[in-house]
């Protein structure tokens, strides 16, 4: 539109897709880490973008964090036509309750008029718990559903702030540090390389799967978050990135 093209915000989109050679970028202006309304702004830009990219039935599923809580508030009732069944893209990944992907789901439904399911399973897990718990026929109903998706919203983190945050055991802390991951997304921690050096056991979506799905949708901005940003998508070239000037300036410099 005519105020981007003024704004150079075209310009920082165009220069972002090619830099991250990605499938689309949206770029919105302001910086999220100094203006917390930039996530609301993001979060209108995801909507818009998923009401152009969705069909009738659709399964969407939906990770934690807080820049996915802007998009859940932006959400419209205008998806109702579409049919949306919400879904949590993974298991609980050690957010505070108002940031888990369960949260979230069910609030974008709320605000969508879609429906939802949710996948009720504790952060840790022991292997023979978790085994029992993928064959338990609810959960792997919504198991199914969830692998079933046609598109993936997600957030992308810095890796140390993600283990901080989640309030991670400091050998596991040493293990990502020194494994140099500086990327976080789906509960994977990812160096600059945007290979995976470590990864939270939680049932859910798998990175392959999330390769295979049609319209993948990451939403993360803030200046802090460039190099997460960069390194998660040498991985993720079919992916749309919806980021913040504030993220897209600072990717140009780096
Ligand atoms: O924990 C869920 C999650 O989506 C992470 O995968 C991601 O790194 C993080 O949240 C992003 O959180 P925020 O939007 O609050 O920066």
């Amino acid at each position: 539109d005519m105020m981007k093209e003024v704004s150079g915000l075209k310009d920082l989109e165009r220069k972002i897709k090619s830099l991250l050679d990605i499938k689309d970028v949206i770029v919105v202006a302001g910086d999220s880490d100094l203006s917390p309304w930039v996530k609301k702004e993001m979060g209108r830009a995801c909507v818009a973008c998923m009401k152009e990219r969705l069909t009738s039935q659709s399964i969407v599923a939906v990770t934690g964090g807080t820049t996915l809580a802007a998009v859940a508030e932006m959400m419209t009732p205008e998806l109702k036509q579409i049919d949306i069944l919400f879904v949590p893209a993974r298991g609980g990944l050690g957010e505070d309750v108002k940031n888990q992907a369960n949260t979230i789901c069910a609030r974008m439904a709320e605000k969508a008029m879609g429906n939802y399911r949710l996948l009720h399973v504790p952060d840790q897990l022991s292997d023979e718990a978790y085994q029992s718990m993928i064959e338990e026929p609810a959960i792997k109903e919504v198991l199914d559903l969830i692998r079933s998706s046609n598109m993936v919203i997600h957030g992308i983190g810095d890796a140390i702030t993600m283990a901080e945050r989640r309030k991670t055991a400091s050998e596991e802390i040493e293990k990502i540090k020194q494994r140099r991951a500086v990327a976080e997304a789906f509960g994977y921690y990812f160096n600059q390389e945007g290979e995976v050096v470590h990864k939270v056991k939680t049932m859910g979506i798998q990175l392959e799967d999330v390769k295979k799905v049609e319209h993948v949708i990451a939403v993360a901005g803030g200046a802090s978050k460039a190099k997460a940003i960069k390194a998660y998508m040498k991985q993720a070239h079919h992916s749309v990135l919806i980021t913040d000037e504030g993220a897209a300036r600072e990717l140009i410099r780096e």
